[in-house]
C-alpha cells in the first residue's frame, strides 16, 4: 500500500457557523467544525493511524460489496468522507474515474497524483450536479450528520440513471451490555459525549435501508453484521485510540475518571478479551433509468 501521508499542508477550511445548535442533546443543525475540529480532528497526532486501523477492519467487506455491484474502468466513482483514502485508492486502482471528498482532505491529497479528484466538500451542504456518478460510497460518515434522510436524497440525485449508492454505517447497541466492566463504562460515557458534542446518532444506522427507498432508489439491498473485537487486535486498537482522543474531554465531564480509561485499555489489551463491537449496517440501491 502506498503511504500518501503526510502531504503538503492544506489551507484552513471554511467553517459554517449556524445558529440553533443545542448545548445538550443531539444538535439539530449542522456545524461541520464539531467533527472537523473536535475529537476526530485530522490535526490530532493519532488520527491518521486511527483511520488506517478503521480501514483495516472494514475494507474487506466494503470492497467485496463494491466489486459485486460493479466498479471498473471508467466507472465514475465518488467516495464521500474518504478519511485515510483506502477505498478511493482501490476505486482508482480498478481504473475508475474517482472523486474523493472530505471536510479535511490532508490524508487523501496525495491521491491526486494517481488521477483522483480530491475535493474539500461537505456532504451536508455542498452539492454535485445531478447525474454525475455511477457509484457513490459512504462509510461511517452519515451517523455524524443531522437529517440523514435528506442527505441521502441529495446524494441519490448525484447518481446517473442506473447508478448505485452504497451506505455503510455503524450502530452502538451491541456494546451496551458488554461483559467487560471498565470497557462498558467508558464506552457508554464515550457514546454520550459523541452524541452531545459531535452530534453523532449512534442508533440511526438501524434505519437502513429505508432511507434509500425514501430517496427514490430501487433494487435496494441490505446487509448487517457485528464487528468482532479481541484483545490487542486492530478493532481493539482502533477503539483504544478513539477513546484516548476523547479521554480528556470525557474525564472533564466528570462521569468517568482517568483510572476507568486505564482499566478499559487493560481490558482491550488482554488476551482474554473477546466480544462483539459495533453493528454495521450496509444498504445499497440504484437510481431508476429514465
Ligand atoms: C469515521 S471517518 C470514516 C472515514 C472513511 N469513510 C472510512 O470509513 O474509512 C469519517 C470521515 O468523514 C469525514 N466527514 C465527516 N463529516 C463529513 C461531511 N459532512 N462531508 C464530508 N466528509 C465528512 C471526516 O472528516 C472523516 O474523514
Amino acid at each position: 500500500m502506498v503511504n500518501i501521508y503526510p502531504p503538503a499542508p492544506t489551507g484552513s477550511a471554511q467553517g459554517t457557523q449556524q445558529p440553533g445548535v443545542q448545548e445538550f442533546g443531539r444538535p439539530t443543525q449542522w456545524r461541520r467544525e464539531r467533527y472537523r475540529d473536535g475529537v476526530f480532528s485530522h490535526e490530532l497526532d493519532t488520527e491518521w493511524e486511527r483511520l488506517q486501523l478503521l480501514e483495516s477492519v472494514l475494507d474487506h467487506h466494503t470492497i467485496s460489496r463494491l466489486r459485486a455491484l460493479g466498479v471498473g474502468p471508467s466507472t465514475r466513482c465518488l467516495e464521500i468522507g474518504g478519511g485515510a483514502g483506502s477505498v478511493a485508492r482501490w476505486m482508482a486502482e480498478q481504473g475508475a474515474r474517482t472523486t474523493v471528498t472530505d471536510l479535511d482532505t490532508r490524508f487523501v491529497d496525495g491521491l491526486a497524483a494517481d488521477g483522483v479528484e480530491v475535493l474539500r466538500h461537505d456532504a451536508y451542504v455542498d452539492d454535485f450536479p445531478a447525474g454525475s456518478f455511477d457509484v457513490i460510497h459512504c462509510r461511517y460518515v452519515l451517523v455524524h450528520l443531522p437529517d440523514q434522510e435528506q442527505v441521502i436524497s441529495r446524494i441519490a440525485s448525484w447518481l446517473a440513471p442506473h447508478g448505485v449508492l452504497v451506505v455503510e454505517e455503524p450502530a452502538f447497541f451491541p456494546i451496551e451490555n458488554a461483559p467487560h466492566p471498565a470497557y462498558r463504562k467508558v464506552m457508554l460515557a464515550f457514546r454520550r459525549h459523541l452524541e452531545r458534542v459531535v452530534g453523532t446518532d449512534t442508533a440511526w444506522a438501524r434505519a437502513l435501508p429505508v432511507p434509500l427507498e425514501g430517496g427514490g432508489l430501487v433494487d435496494v439491498g441490505f446487509d448487517a453484521r457485528l464487528q468482532l473485537i479481541a484483545g490487542g487486535d486492530a478493532e481493539a486498537e482502533w477503539w483504544r485510540l478513539t477513546l484516548e482522543q476523547t479521554r480528556a474531554a470525557i474525564v472533564a465531564e466528570g462521569t468517568v475518571q482517568d483510572h476507568d480509561f486505564d482499566e478499559a485499555y487493560a481490558e482491550l489489551r488482554s488476551p482474554a478479551f473477546h466480544d462483539v463491537s459495533l453493528a454495521v449496517f450496509t444498504a445499497w440501491g440504484r437510481r431508476p433509468g429514465q
